[in-house]
């Protein structure tokens, strides 16, 4: 009795815990990171750094980090000749350090050969192992190291000429295995983890949740969760008996309580993860392996999982094979990680895989980041027709007189009306392309409005009682900037700061509920922040530079400065999004 209360308290204090704990998927170290890896990290930082900006009150956790065991970072280690200790650390370090400049910022940063996670991955294990839902038995199968899993033959395809089979899924080779294994009752969690998954808006896109629910429709079977060590040495022994390691993915899946301090009863205050991202590659180990896991253990699933497709490269899948592989570093000197950060969440969408081609990325960032964001600024911020470099206050009068007359003044008017909403209810779902959509096209509505009010017809040395209206136009043009980027820090935190400083926004005053503070809603006032104020005169009204366009010289690409363009208003193309 007593301990089923404890229970419930527990439960209720997990359930209602202010902790908002986010995790992006442990990343092999087998090789560098490359765009794919940055992508799932950058939707979970993006999604952290909405939460703290929506929900001040809220704690958000991030956890990252790096998956280190197995035949796979075994078998890498040696190709390169170097001790698969030293290996580990060198990749692990340079996932920290991409992740460092693309203004990735978790809480923690998790790698599974550190103590505190093996002594995690142990005390998992003896609970599984105590509570009956672990057997020893002779097992066989197919083994695929690249994806370290045992596949069934209905996953396989075989290739007559070579006598090779290969993963359907992910195309990479596996080898016959024959071995004593723990195994996992997997089969006893089926009913369990279907009830699950089916929980409102537990797996998300829904595409993915149809997927696991198909593969629920056939029965599960129990899966190994160990290897011996003489095959699997660079791994986590299994607790009382040597002769094991722990499977990488059991060993791996546990890095997410590791983070929060489990087997330590604080872990309970973070518990569990409100959203889990993931790619679509490894839906099976946490959509079946994971939540069957977690209720073994008598632990709560995550409430979300939130699974993103795949970039290709000029339409081809990424592999070292075909030298296609992007890197981040390599890719950030080009567009700079802000630029590549906003392209890839500008321009992927979770249930459909993303093209990543240069040309692509050029016209998007110069556009929109170049042109339609950063040529706006310069333009209001201007000395010639802002000479005191000021964020002016609105006059009462010319603001009413301005939205009454001129339509594109009404346009911005109502599109800053409808930024709060229209981006929360995109960012509660991670539809991050849709937010950078609704910012352009309220931008889009500033620079027609900054165009079509003629501002320069009323600069310094024009009749008198037009420094007012001047004034009016800047302030209400300010107001968009700032509110763009107020919506916009989740996306480019740097760039959205840098926007934030010029116009002397204070910290204070970046928060989601200042998007309600703006001529828009209080028309007949002055701006919405009130006074007019001096513009930060360290911070560069350069914003975002127009990435130059390549040209193929003799094999050589060489570079050709291109002048900045006026923005254009075209509409954009809007995508379907399934939620
Ligand atoms: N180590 C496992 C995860 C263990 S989590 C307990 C793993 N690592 S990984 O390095 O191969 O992949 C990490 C993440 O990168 C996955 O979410 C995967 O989907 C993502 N990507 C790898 N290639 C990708 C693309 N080409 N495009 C987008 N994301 C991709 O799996």
């Amino acid at each position: 009795m007593l301990l089923r209360r404890i229970k419930c308290l527990r439960y209720l204090g997990t359930r209602f815990n202010s902790s908002h704990y986010v995790t992006t998927p442990i990343f092999y170290v087998n090789a560098a990171p490359h765009i794919g890896h940055l992508y799932s990290a950058v939707i979970a930082d993006a999604h952290c750094r909405y939460q703290r900006l929506r929900y001040p009150e809220q704690h958000v956790r991030l956890c990252t980090g790096t998956d280190e065991h197995g035949t796979k970072i075994q078998q890498a280690a040696s190709l390169h000749g170097i001790p698969v200790a030293k290996y580990c650390d060198d990749i692990s370090q340079r996932y920290r350090e991409v992740f460092r400049s693309a203004g990735i910022q978790p809480e923690d940063f998790i790698r599974t050969t550190e103590d505190r996670h093996k002594r995690a991955v142990a005390s998992f294990w003896r609970r599984l192992h105590t509570r009956g839902h672990i057997y020893s038995a002779a097992y066989s199968g197919w083994y695929c190291v690249s994806d370290e899993t045992f596949l069934t033959d209905s996953q396989l395809r075989l290739d007559e000429a070579s006598g090779t089979r290969y993963s359907l899924e992910s195309g990479h080779p596996v080898e016959w295995t024959e071995e004593t294994n723990y195994m996992f009752r997997l089969s006893q969690f089926q009913d369990d983890v279907r009830h699950w998954v089916k929980q409102e808006a537990r797996i998300r896109p829904a595409k993915f949740e149809k997927i696991l629910l198909d593969t629920l429709s056939e029965p599960l079977p129990d899966v190994s969760v160990s290897r011996p060590s003489n095959r699997v040495h660079w791994a986590i022994p299994v607790p009382d008996d040597d002769s094991q390691t722990v499977y990488v993915w059991l060993d791996a899946l546990v890095n997410y309580l590791s983070s929060v301090g489990y087997p330590d009863e604080e872990f309970s205050a973070h518990w569990p993860p409100a959203q889990q991202v993931i790619g679509k590659d490894i839906l099976k180990f946490h959509g079946i392996y994971w939540p069957a896991f977690l209720l073994a253990a008598d632990l709560e699933p995550p409430r979300q999982l939130y699974v993103h497709s795949h970039w290709t490269v000029d339409g081809q899948k990424m592999s070292k094979s075909k030298h296609n592989v992007v890197d981040p570093v390599q890719a950030a000197r080009q567009y700079t990680m802000e630029g590549l950060r906003y392209f890839l969440l500008r321009e992927g969408v979770a249930h459909s895989d993303g093209n990543y081609s240069h040309v692509k990325a050029q016209r998007i960032l110069n556009s929109e980041l170049a042109d339609t964001l950063g040529n706006l600024l310069s333009r209001a911020s201007a000395k010639s027709l802002n000479p005191g470099q000021i964020y002016p206050s609105a006059s009462a009068e010319h603001l009413a007189d301005l939205l009454r007359s001129l339509d594109a003044a009404k346009r911005l008017q109502d599109s800053l009306l409808q930024l709060s909403e229209r981006c929360a209810s995109h960012y509660e779902c991670n539809h991050f392309h849709l937010v950078a959509d609704t910012a352009m096209a309220t931008l889009h509505a500033a620079n027609n409005f900054f165009e079509s009010s003629k501002p320069w017809t009323l600069k310094a040395g024009a009749p008198d009682g037009n420094q007012a209206r001047l004034e009016t136009i800047i302030a209400m043009t300010m107001d968009a900037l700032r509110l763009s980027g107020i919506v916009l820090q989740p996306i480019i935190p740097q760039l959205a700061n840098r926007l934030l400083d010029k116009l002397s926004v204070p910290t204070a005053q970046r928060g989601w509920h200042y998007l309600a503070e703006s001529f828009a809603t209080t028309p007949t006032s002055s701006t919405g922040l009130g006074e007019s104020r001096q513009l930060d005169g360290q911070t560069s009204a350069l914003l975002f530079q127009r990435i130059l366009e390549e040209t193929a010289v003799g094999g050589e690409k060489e570079q050709k400065p291109q002048p900045a363009k006026r923005s254009k208003s075209k509409k954009k193309e809007r995508r379907e999004t399934m939620s």
